[in-house]
């Protein structure tokens, strides 16, 4: 455990070391190193590819590690293997590639005397200031042992995009290197870490940069696409965050390149029905039978958002009827009518506004519903039993659309850019709850298109909504989404990290 915090021991997976090794390892590649082989997973998937590719072995492996595993790398000469401290480490010769998963240890924990030794014997870190991890050093000292032209494949933390200390590194990246690729990794890949990597090729050592490519992604089996990055945002603070980073420029640029619209614009947002009196007008079907009630005198209704969930998957089954009485059928319910008179149901200000106090008029059937209060994901669930809902959730109306549009906008919402649009403009009250008035959810962000390949997003995202797998569905959304309307990596995380940011604020709230 201690090793592991002092020395950052973390061993790479095969497929991450694979994965990485792989752009690098072409029928030209002779000499590679690994500068804290560790048990030499690194090097190992070097060799494999190489002789996948090539149908050759030779190929020469170094390594250097304070503390090998050694064991898997026995069929190596000797001499290729060096127990040291890779900043006194000094090969004889410069190295063609170089893969690398450098130890992480924070400054806090780093040796602060062997830091100002190395300080003082390598003049290319005085770029780095003294919060700089111990991976960064181990960067810029692998470079110096690169041939003209070579390549550095290494894994390292999210730190490299986002943390201050490592803008002059990245800076100096881009003044040494032709070419940089990078992707940031969401999963977690090592056991026991909870640092989240980002994998990154530099190719070209000592010739003038002419390409950054950056991409995100959850993990390597999803299709990965990289996009290209502008070098004022690679050399920034943060690398997501472009410099006009408020909520409302990224909102007006979903508006106004890809064609999210205020959802005003395809509905009307109603409060549900009120009642005055819910268990006294409300009741299960078996009950309201018994009360005397024929079936055209019920109307199923939803009156709770957890509810929302098994709505989807069996409709209108388990839900509570609301009691229409007309004015009409007074004597056939004078005895129903006369026990609301005795608990004084008839004098609530909502019975007052009605005539006779007992009829409930429900106004039209919605054709969906949307959260009102909710602690996190609110959604839109499509209205397709006649029911009607009470004031604690939203009716919708929407203005003449076709069904697959209403499913385009169902899906939408599931988006995070819609999900960013609630989150920020909502109330949040009472433990952190998320409360969406009526003007938020017509000013919230979606998309209508009339193109049926929403049918099977729609119809996965149901699935896992309706099995209350909430984070999912806004996964699988987003990206369709992001995918169907090609929106750019830099927006997508800019998206992603603002809505966790605003989420995180609020739930903190809550506790
Ligand atoms: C994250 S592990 C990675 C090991 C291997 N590269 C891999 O990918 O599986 C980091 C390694 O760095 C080694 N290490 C820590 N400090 C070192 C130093 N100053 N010089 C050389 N190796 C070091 C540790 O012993 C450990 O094996």
């Amino acid at each position: 455990m201690k090793d592991r915090k002092e020395n950052g021991v973390y061993y790479t997976p095969q497929v991450l070391a694979e994965y990485l090794a792989n752009p690098l390892i072409t029928a030209n590649t002779r000499t590679i190193l690994d500068p804290s082989y560790g048990e030499g997973s690194l090097l190992l998937a070097a060799e494999r590819i190489f002789k996948k590719k090539n149908n050759s072995s030779e190929i020469q492996l170094f390594g250097c590690d304070t503390k090998p595993v050694n064991g898997l790398l026995k069929h190596l000469p000797e001499a290729n293997l060096k127990e040291t401290d890779f900043f006194t480490y000094q090969p004889e010769i410069l190295f063609q590639t170089i893969l690398m998963n450098p130890p992480y240890v924070r400054y806090q924990t780093q040796n602060i005397e062997k830091i100002k030794k190395y300080r003082n014997a390598i003049s290319e870190f005085s770029i780095l200031n003294n919060k700089a991890d111990l991976w960064a050093y181990f960067l810029l000292k692998a470079s110096l042992h690169l041939e003209k032209d070579g390549n550095i494949g290494a894994i390292l933390p999210w730190a490299f995009l986002q943390a201050d200390y490592s803008v002059p590194l990245r800076k100096w990246i881009v003044e040494n290197f032709h070419e940089i690729k990078a992707v940031a990794l969401s999963n977690k890949y090592f056991d026991k870490a909870d640092e989240r990597v980002v994998v990154i090729w530099l190719k070209g050592y000592g010739k003038k940069n002419e390409s950054i490519k950056i991409a995100a992604s959850k993990s390597l089996e999803s299709e990965i696409t990289f996009s290209d990055l502008p070098m004022d945002n690679w050399v920034s603070d943060r690398v997501f965050y472009s410099d006009a980073n408020s909520i409302d420029h990224i909102l007006s640029r979903y508006k106004n390149e890809f064609g999210y619209m205020n959802f005003i614009n395809y509905a009307d947002v109603k409060i549900g029905v009120v009642t005055g009196a819910v268990d006294y007008f409300i009741m299960p079907k078996q009950k309201a039978k018994e009360t005397g009630f024929s079936a055209d005198q019920l109307v199923p209704i939803l009156t709770n958002p957890d509810e929302f969930s098994q709505y989807l998957s069996n409709g209108e089954k388990n839900l509570l009827f609301l009691i229409s009485i007309k004015e009409e059928d007074y004597a056939k319910h004078i005895d129903y009518i006369q026990r609301g008179i005795e608990h004084q149901y008839h004098l609530r200000s909502h019975s007052l506004r009605r005539k006779p106090w007992y009829s409930i008029q429900t106004g039209k059937t919605p054709d969906a519903f949307f959260h009102y209060r909710v602690s996190k994901t609110p959604y839109m669930v499509l209205n397709c039993w006649n029911t009607q809902s009470t004031n604690s959730i939203h009716r919708i109306y929407f203005k003449d659309l076709s069904e697959v549009e209403k499913k385009w906008i169902f899906v939408s919402f599931l988006s995070r850019p819609s999900q960013l649009s609630l989150e920020a403009k909502s109330k949040t009250y009472g433990r952190g709850i998320l409360k969406i008035e009526p003007k938020t959810l017509k000013d919230a962000l979606v998309i209508k298109r009339s193109d049926p390949c929403i049918n099977s997003v729609y119809k996965k995202v149901t699935q896992l909504l309706s099995s209350g797998q909430k984070v999912k569905a806004v996964d699988i959304a987003s990206e369709f989404i992001n995918k169907e309307l090609g929106i750019p990596y830099d927006l997508k995380i800019l998206t992603e990290e603002t809505l966790s940011t605003l989420q995180n604020l609020r739930l903190q709230q809550g506790k």
